[in-house]
């Protein structure tokens, strides 16, 4: 199979926005959505903030909707006040973590050596790990985009990985809640350059699956998921409206 042709991801991230009611409204209405296009050629996920995690998994029991968190820590119990655990996650029905986010690197002062921790106990809880990375304005500007994100991708993936546990999400972040994205052709070089990176890496590095995210929308998925080596989205803003994430999905699957 063609790295091209790898079935592609949609992933929400609905970062801390939600409530009970929102969640069943947005769920219900995204497997309705499903429901009606069972052959969609793309696989959609949605993490909800971890207090509904359990609330979305239940409603999603039986159909294609996937559900997974947005941050897990690097143990799987313990004295960490606050914290969720990766086998809490799953134990909650969830399937996939997002680690490595630039709002946890930068909020939380999260370093890929963690992220790798992170993204190695979502792997021992059975979970798949959406492991992000992208560079700042500022590096970008210098002209090191390409240098950060091979850093980053070397320190934040388990080397043990593979392409059933392991998804990768290039986040430039200054594209992030901005409306702003880089051109396809900028994305094709990063995501080639990705994917260069993990075929040295591993023996299925051509199936691990390579999304895109930032500022991902109805009108511009079209463009941004037609790029050589994008296989899906990590939508923020979008996937809170049912109706834009579908959009995307529907981009992504060439429907
Ligand atoms: P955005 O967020 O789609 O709102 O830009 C993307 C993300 O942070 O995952």
């Amino acid at each position: 199979m063609s790295a091209s042709r790898l079935r592609p991801l949609i992933a929400g991230n609905w970062k801390m926005n939600g409530s009970r009611a929102q969640t069943e409204a947005l769920v219900q209405d995204l497997k309705g959505r499903l429901a009606s296009q069972p052959g969609l050629a793309a696989d959609l996920l949605v993490c909800p903030p971890a207090p509904y995690v359990a609330q979305a998994a239940a409603l999603t029991a039986g159909s294609a909707l996937a559900v997974g968190g947005q941050d897990c820590h690097a143990k799987q119990s313990g004295a960490h006040t606050g914290d969720v655990s990766a086998a809490m996650l799953a134990d909650a029905g969830g399937r996939y973590v997002i680690v490595g986010h630039s709002e946890r690197r930068a909020d939380h002062g999260e370093g890929s050596e963690l992220v790798a921790a992170k993204a190695k106990a979502a792997h021992e809880a059975g979970l798949i790990a959406i492991v992000c990375v992208g560079e700042t304005e500022a590096e970008r500007d210098r002209g090191a985009t390409l240098d950060v994100i091979s850093s980053q991708l070397e320190g934040s993936v388990p080397a043990d990985a593979e392409a059933a546990n392991l998804v990768i999400a290039y986040e430039p972040v200054w594209a992030i809640g901005t409306g702003r994205t880089p051109t396809p052709e900028d994305v094709a070089t990063v995501h080639a350059h990705i994917r260069g990176l993990l075929k040295a890496w591993f023996k299925d590095g051509p199936e691990m699956r390579i999304l895109y995210g930032g500022s991902v929308k109805g009108s511009n998925a079209g463009s941004l998921m037609h790029v050589p080596e994008v296989n899906g989205a990590l939508v923020g803003g979008a996937s809170l409206k049912a109706e834009e994430f579908w959009a995307i999905a529907l981009a992504a699957a060439g429907a």
